[in-house]
């Protein structure tokens, strides 16, 4: 029974406990009352905008959340001048935290001119203690809280807040819970992200994401073979993994299958076309994955392996639990095995205590190695990790060797992203580009984008372009 005039206590008390009938039940009691709202209010739509900061698992579960928005009504809008906002926060580095306050102030604006406005916030900045208390008490505009566990709840936090009418907070300190089969919204037709585990063990010292995301758990290698079968025969061609750590996929599982295992079995879902994965961590990539990825056909030619520092003394007190050399060894024998992959990493530069010394020894790595492409960090300090008690180096010093880093893999990224100039390789066509007409944006195996000049209607194909000149990061092609 789902009666619209149930008052909220009996609403409450009606609800199934089980997942995920609980919240299917609650978005079409929300279902109704935007229905009623529609009505009161004479809008034909309320429209609905998410604002996703951060990374792939964020974007990931923005699409879940615009599952359950659209279940329940909401029409997407590109503005934030909509009736519903949400931001999918980030908090890995400070300054993402700051553009998300900046941006409230902009927000609070808007709900003064809309009445209907509901403004929602999640994501792991969420998981702050202190982020809520401030939220709380500046900025009382917004409507609804919640964090990384407790996304699926989305429209029954919703249904609270349009019953009870004040601030909804929801933040789970933890959980070892994986809700299943909710709605949810692909941003692109062609390709999506997979969640195969979440959270994060590893406790690097620098890190807040295991504090926010909570310990690993990983989801049953069926259930994702699942998902991948329904999405590829949905006309989903690409997938990318998501974990935090996906090489430990499947440790803390009761019957344990490995990721080389379960990159094995996706491996042979037909119709699929290309399997990415992210992230990887240097400690637990097993020669049972490089083999596994050497014999499929769909793995693509690229991996993504933060090195963070090339100092074995920082890398120590990182608690990356590798060395200098072992990172090196371990790129040899992928670079062995499979000689055209793409490499790429994440780098952070000046963390705590770090010397020119331990800088020069990053930069000699990036030489060896000579990454595709890296993305480069400045040291943000997060309260409550480890690396917050140390002492930090000077700005100047951090800014200084951030410019060097940057032009070192710039150089060597463009001098190594030609390498396939004058060539037909296959391309992921995947967007019209936005800058000159008639172009198309695609991808390579290796993850490098090309634009070249074809129909829309290919976009979603894998095609043949040669790749007539190189311009650094990208290429300019031709349909082969
Ligand atoms: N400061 C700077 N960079 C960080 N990262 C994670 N935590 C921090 C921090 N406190 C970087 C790491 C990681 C990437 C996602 O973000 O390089 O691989
Ligand atoms: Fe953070 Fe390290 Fe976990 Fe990556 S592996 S999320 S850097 S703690």
């Amino acid at each position: 029974m789902n009666d619209i005039n149930m008052t909220y206590e009996e609403a409450l008390s009606h609800a199934p406990n089980e997942e995920p009938a609980r919240q299917y039940f609650f978005i079409e009691r929300c279902q109704d009352m935007l229905e009623k709202l529609k009505e009161s209010s004479g809008k034909e739509a309320f429209t609905f905008h998410i604002a996703t900061f951060g990374c792939q698992m964020n974007s990931r579960d923005s699409e879940k959340l615009q599952g359950i928005l659209e279940a329940i009504g909401f029409v997407e809008t590109d503005t934030e001048e909509a009736d519903f906002v949400l931001y999918n926060t980030c908090t890995v580095r400070e300054n993402a935290n700051d553009r998300v306050y900046g941006r409230l102030g902009f927000l609070n604006g808007l709900k003064k001119k809309n009445p209907h406005m509901m403004i929602a916030l999640c994501g792991c900045m969420m998981q702050e203690e202190k982020v809520v208390a401030k939220i709380k008490k500046s900025y009382r505009f917004v409507d609804i809280i919640f964090g990384t566990h407790n996304i699926f709840k989305l429209a029954e936090l919703i249904h609270e807040r349009l019953e009870a009418k004040k601030m909804v907070v929801d933040i789970w300190e933890g959980t070892d819970r994986i809700v299943e089969d909710l709605p949810t919204e692909r941003k692109y037709p062609f390709k999506s992200g997979v969640n195969i585990m979440f959270g994060c063990n590893n406790f690097c010292s620098y890190c807040i994401v295991p504090y926010v995301r909570g310990r690993e758990r990983s989801r049953n290698p069926e259930d994702i073979v699942e998902e991948v079968r329904q999405l590829a025969a949905d006309g989903v061609v690409e997938i990318m993994l998501l974990g935090q750590n996906v090489n430990s996929y499947g440790t803390s599982s009761e019957n344990p299958v490995s990721f080389a295992e379960l990159l094995t079995r996706i491996d042979q879902v037909e119709g699929l076309e290309r399997i990415r994965f992210m992230t990887s961590h240097p400690k637990d990539l097993s020669d049972e994955l490089i083999e596994a990825m050497k014999k499929s056909k769909k793995v693509c030619s690229h991996l993504h392996l933060p090195l963070q520092s090339g100092s074995s003394r920082v890398l120590k007190i990182m608690n990356r639990k590798y060395t200098r050399e072992r990172y090196l060894e371990l790129v040899e024998k992928i670079k062995t095995a499979m000689p055209d992959i793409s490499l790429t990493t994440d780098i952070i530069v000046g963390f705590p205590g770090e010397t020119e010394e331990d800088f020069q020894e990053t930069l000699d790595v990036v030489r060896k190695v000579r990454f595709d492409s890296a993305f480069t960090f400045i040291y943000s300090k997060r309260t409550g990790t480890p690396a917050a008690d140390m002492e930090e180096i000077s700005p100047d010093v951090v800014k200084n060797r951030f410019d060097r880093l940057l032009a070192e893999v710039q150089k060597i990224s463009a001098e190594v992203c030609g390498r396939d100039e004058h060539t037909v390789q296959k391309v992921l066509a995947e967007e019209v580009n936005d800058y000159e007409k008639g172009l198309l944006t695609g991808r390579m195996s290796n993850n490098t984008t090309v634009h070249f000049k074809g129909d829309p209607s290919l976009i979603g194909k894998i095609v043949d372009v040669h790749l007539d000149e190189s311009k650094g990061f990208y290429y300019m092609g031709t349909l082969a």
